[in-house]
């Protein structure tokens, strides 16, 4: 199966790209940077920093936008490092991105494989709403868009209801939600309760690999952020979940399928995630108030996540350099 990922790397989004590069049925034609939890050029240095060290330098890295469409430049490097990679302090990786703006990248691979690829983000959506705006034909070149991002039922990140990817470009989500192809929604609700422990760090410490050794290095930084909110040691695999949802690797027992509408009105409900679950009929009766384009995406609500999160955490530890 096809895949680009574009993402804003990050110690979640590292272990996602890592596990797509894992699985032997999953080729990652490439991946693009965005603006998010560090800037969009280190996020793509991180990203060939791990392709280095999976010996996969012949996917293409591309940078995208290196700020949201309308509002400031916000960062996540609380939560993520000053590097993006926990201030692992990596050695550069002495590779350079491709000449293309990752929006551009997005629009090539599709015309050059009409259908095939799912588009999988793991940041925020400036790249996918800007590839959208460059080529209205996107969504027939790309049936399905796999987004982690959002919150229905379960609280915020950045705010009261909302989470960051949707809030650090909440224009451009907008954009995503509401353009003619399949969304599936990987939001706070699944992949709060998809937690990487402790625990299942062992796997990792007895692989020895190279990649486990670098992934080691990387997420104790995280796993101290979550901790202080968790209570104990463990992080939330949010990008790593979209992946798997993607790929068709997580047991999914309930989604729902309505239309997703972004807050873009500045306040506290600032980037939230819309969505409207009612039946068709009574969705009819408000529709003079507000517009909800075509909008339908499917809302992902509860997944086997221990289940996921062991097969994440095996994948990754019998990854072997080809
Ligand atoms: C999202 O925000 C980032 O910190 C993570 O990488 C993930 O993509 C979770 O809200
Ligand atoms: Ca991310």
């Amino acid at each position: 199966m096809k895949v680009i990922i574009d993402c804003d790397m990050g110690i979640d989004d590292a272990i996602a790209v890592a596990y797509a590069l894992a699985l032997q049925d999953v080729d990652v034609l490439g991946i693009g940077s965005v603006h998010g939890n560090i800037e969009a050029d280190v996020a793509a240095e991180n990203t060939l920093k791990l392709l280095k060290v999976m010996n996969r330098t012949d996917i293409p890295v591309a940078v995208g936008a290196p700020k949201p469409m309308i509002r400031p430049l916000s960062m996540a490097k609380f939560v993520h490092g000053e590097d993006g990679l926990g201030n692992a302090n990596f050695a550069p990786s002495g590779l350079v991105p491709s000449d293309e703006h990752a929006a551009d990248q997005i629009i090539r691979l599709a015309r050059e494989n009409p259908g095939e690829i799912t588009l999988i983000t793991t940041g925020p959506l400036t790249n996918a709403a800007i590839a959208l705006l460059k080529e209205p034909k996107l969504p027939q070149l790309i049936p399905h868009v796999v987004v982690m991002g959002g919150t229905v039922e379960h609280p915020g990140n950045v705010g009261p209801v909302s989470e960051a990817n949707i809030a650090h470009d909440p224009e451009a989500a907008q954009i995503v939600f509401s353009a003619p192809w399949k969304v599936t929604m990987v939001g706070l609700d699944v992949t709060m309760k998809t937690l990487l422990l402790e625990q299942h760090l062992d796997a990792w410490k007895q692989a020895r690999t190279p990649l486990t050794e670098w992934l080691l290095r990387i997420v104790p930084f995280y796993m101290q952020f979550y901790s202080q909110s968790l209570g104990y040691m463990a992080c939330a695999m949010h990008d790593a979940l979209a992946v798997g949802i993607a790929v068709g690797k997580v047991e999914v027992s309930e989604s729902v399928t309505c239309p997703v509408w972004v807050n873009t009105v500045v306040g506290p409900g600032l980037g939230q995630t819309v969505a409207d679950r009612r039946s068709e009929s009574m969705r009819a009766t408000s529709e003079p108030y507000y517009f909800i384009g075509e909008s339908n995406t499917e809302v992902i609500m509860k997944v086997d996540g221990d289940a996921f999160v062991s097969h994440l955490v095996d994948s990754i530890a019998s990854y072997q350099v080809r």
